[in-house]
């Protein structure tokens, strides 16, 4: 049997919100990074989740999840997640050259940071959902993602990673 955790960070909420419903699937608990339990070397699947600001992962995301990195999850397997206003939208800074979009910067980033010593196996299994952008305390879009739907997508998520790593 695999033991697993859903370790977040977010600002607004939506995040939260998904980490909680993949760790419904998954029957596992869900911690906001600034819990993360003292024995993480005894836990097997990793799932991680952050949120992207101004194109990018950085700021608190960055910190939490560089700090993580140097932790002793050496062999762990670690899946990925995040939510973003706009997920599939082109970076500008590569519109004119080599185009990406938004999800695979943060995906990218999210390895990059994670296994910079390649010390763990991330798995292709990964999850992003909408994530309404928040200002000054008002939701900016009409739908309020993540919706009731999207939190059912990152609810089956975590039921499929138990049904396949046995967690
Ligand atoms: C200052 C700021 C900048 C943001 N920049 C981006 C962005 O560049 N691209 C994007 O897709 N979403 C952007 N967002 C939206 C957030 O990534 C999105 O709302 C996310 O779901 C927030 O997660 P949280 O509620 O867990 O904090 C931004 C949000 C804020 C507050």
């Amino acid at each position: 049997m695999v033991t697993a955790i859903v370790i977040y960070n977010s600002r607004g909420g939506n995040t939260r919100k998904v980490a909680e419903k993949i760790a419904e699937g998954l029957e596992v608990e869900c911690v906001n990074h600034k819990n993360i339990p003292k024995n993480i070397e005894d836990y097997d699947l990793l799932v991680l989740g952050t949120w992207p600001m101004m194109f990018k992962v950085r700021g608190k995301s960055k910190r939490w999840l560089t700090k993580f990195s140097k932790k002793k999850i050496d062999g762990k397997k670690v899946v990925l997640f995040f939510t973003s206003a706009g997920p599939d939208e082109v970076l500008p800074s590569t519109k004119d050259t080599n185009p990406k979009l938004i999800k695979e910067m943060v995906f990218e980033t999210m390895e990059s940071i994670i296994n910079a010593e390649n010390k763990v196996t991330i798995l292709d299994e990964r999850f992003y959902s909408l994530g309404a952008l928040r200002m000054f305390g008002k939701i900016m879009d009409k739908e309020g993602h993540p919706t009731e739907e999207e939190l059912g997508q990152a609810k089956a998520f975590g039921e499929m990673l138990k049904e396949k790593f046995n967690a």
